[in-house]
Order: structure tokens, then sequence, then C-alpha cells
């Protein structure tokens, strides 16, 4: 049996990148997927994939910044799929603004904010009710090596992703009695579209070559969600699984 029969699952920044390749393994995994993403063209892509393989999906137009736009995607899942039983809030990123405290433009603290960690609120602010409602779900949030270790150079977008970390832990308690679990991924160097063209050659980077197994694909990322939003982590919860080929440990 497929490890999603009959699981819905919405999935944030489905459009490319980590959210794009989970979004294909969960569909080939059975669940019936909601591309939520700002790019139409990506996100409609993605849709299109899943469909050739036989899979069911339908593509949101979602900034998950916006209120509206989220309480948006949500509702039309339900309507598409009849309910929601899986979150991943994916959508997120540093970009080359990002930086030193006393030099970034001010306005890239509250762009990171608002994707990364007000997206992530959002989500689940407006799921939550409809994963009581079926009884149960999985939420998972996407964090980053850089709140693990708080590296340097991003202070901005580390700052966001703790918040996520953090988030992910007072969920969990919340939740546990609706029996949502809730859970992060803790992604190191990861050689996404975004960061193919934020860094040019990955292996060079310097947090890539550091990091024990080097930098990782999306697919490894998905591979470890898939794990956490099925059934065989039912008994897990509230926990930051870093996805980083050793980074965190060293
Ligand atoms: N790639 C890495 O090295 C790495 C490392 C640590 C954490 N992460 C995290 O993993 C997640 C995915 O990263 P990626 O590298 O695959 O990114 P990516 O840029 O390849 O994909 C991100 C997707 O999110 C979408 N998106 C951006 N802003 C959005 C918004 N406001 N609303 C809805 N969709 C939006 C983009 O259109 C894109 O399709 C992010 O949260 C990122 O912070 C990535």
């Amino acid at each position: 049996m497929a490890r999603l029969e009959d699981k819905v699952a919405l999935i944030t920044g489905a459009g490319s990148g980590i959210g794009r390749a989970s979004a294909l393994l969960f569909a080939e995994e059975g669940a019936a997927v909601l591309v939520a993403d700002v790019n139409v063209e990506a996100g409609s892509d993605v849709v299109a994939e899943i469909e050739a393989q036989g899979g069911r999906a339908v593509f949101v137009t979602t900034d998950v910044a916006e209120p509206d736009a989220v309480e948006g995607a949500v509702a039309q899942c339900i309507a598409a799929f009849g309910g929601l039983d899986i979150v991943y809030n994916n959508a997120g990123g540093a970009t080359p603004d990002d930086g030193k405290v006393s030099e970034i433009p001010l306005q890239e603290f509250w762009r990171t904010m608002g994707v990364d960690l007000y997206g992530s609120f959002l989500t689940c602010r407006f799921a939550i009710p409809h994963l009581i409602e079926r009884g149960g779900g999985a939420i998972l949030n996407t964090t980053s090596i850089r709140a693990m270790k708080a590296t340097q150079g991003a202070d901005a977008y580390t700052a966001a992703k703790g918040g996520v970390l953090t988030l992910t832990k007072a969920l969990a308690q919340e939740l546990a009695e609706h029996k949502i679990r809730v859970n992060a991924v803790a992604p190191g160097v990861v050689a996404s579209e975004r960061v193919r063209a934020m860094m040019g050659d990955v292996a060079a980077n310097p947090l890539a070559r550091a990091t024990p197994l080097g930098y990782g694909e999306p697919i490894e990322v998905a591979r470890a969600a898939l794990f956490l939003v099925s059934d065989e982590a039912r008994w897990i919860t509230g926990v930051i699984l870093p996805v980083d080929g050793g980074a965190a440990a060293v």
C-alpha cells in the first residue's frame, strides 16, 4: 500500500526545489496534493507533472504572507479534495539581500519574517480546524541548519527560521490532544534552483564544504518529509530533523 494512500496534503512553495520534489513524491505515494505557490507557471507545471504520472493535484496561486490568500488556498483544498490531512510549510528561503544586522535593508527582515515565519503561522491557523475535523493529521514546518547552528551571514532569515523551530515545538504540545503531530525539517545546503542561482558552484560554498556528506539534492529532504508526515512517524512529534549531510553534527 502507498504510504499516503487516501491522504490530502497541502504543500506551500511546491512550485520548485524541495517543495516540488515533495509534491511529486507525496503524489506518487497516493496523496492528493494542493500545490500552493506564488509562481503560477511553476505551480501549474508541477500539477501537470503529477497528473501525467497518474496522480491528483490542484494549483492555487498563494502568497503565504497574505492571510486572505492562505485562507483561500485551504478552502480550495477542502473544496477540491473534501478534507485535509497533511500541511507542509515549505515556502521560503534566504535571498542575497540578507546578511549582517548592521547592513541589510530593513525591509528584508520583514520579507523573510512574512514568508518564512508568518507564512507558516498563517497556514497552521487556517488549516488546524480542518485537521481537527478530520480527527488528526500532520504538520511539517521548514526551519534550517542556520537555526540549528545559528550560522553567520543571513541574520534576518536565521531569526525567522529560529521562530519556526520554536513554533513547531509549541504547536506539537498544543495539538497533541487533537492527534495532530507537528515536526520540522532543518535542511542543510540543498541544491535547489534558487540555491544554484545564488551560489553558482554549490560544492564550493563554505557550508557545503564543511558538510561531512557534502551538499544534498531536494529529493533527500522530500524523502525525510514523506516519513515525518506518514503514519510510520505516528509517535513522533515536536522533532526538528536535520536533513543536512551531517552539517549540524560538526
Ligand atoms: N535549499 C537549501 O539549501 C535550504 C536550506 C535550508 C532550508 N531551506 C528551506 O527549504 C524551503 C525550500 O527551499 P528551496 O531551496 O527548495 O527553495 P526554492 O526557491 O527552490 O523554492 C521555493 C518555492 O517557494 C515559492 N515561494 C516563495 N515565496 C513564496 C510565497 N510568499 N508564497 C508562496 N510561495 C512562495 C517559490 O515560488 C518557489 O517555488 C525554504 O523554506 C527554505 O528556507 C532550504
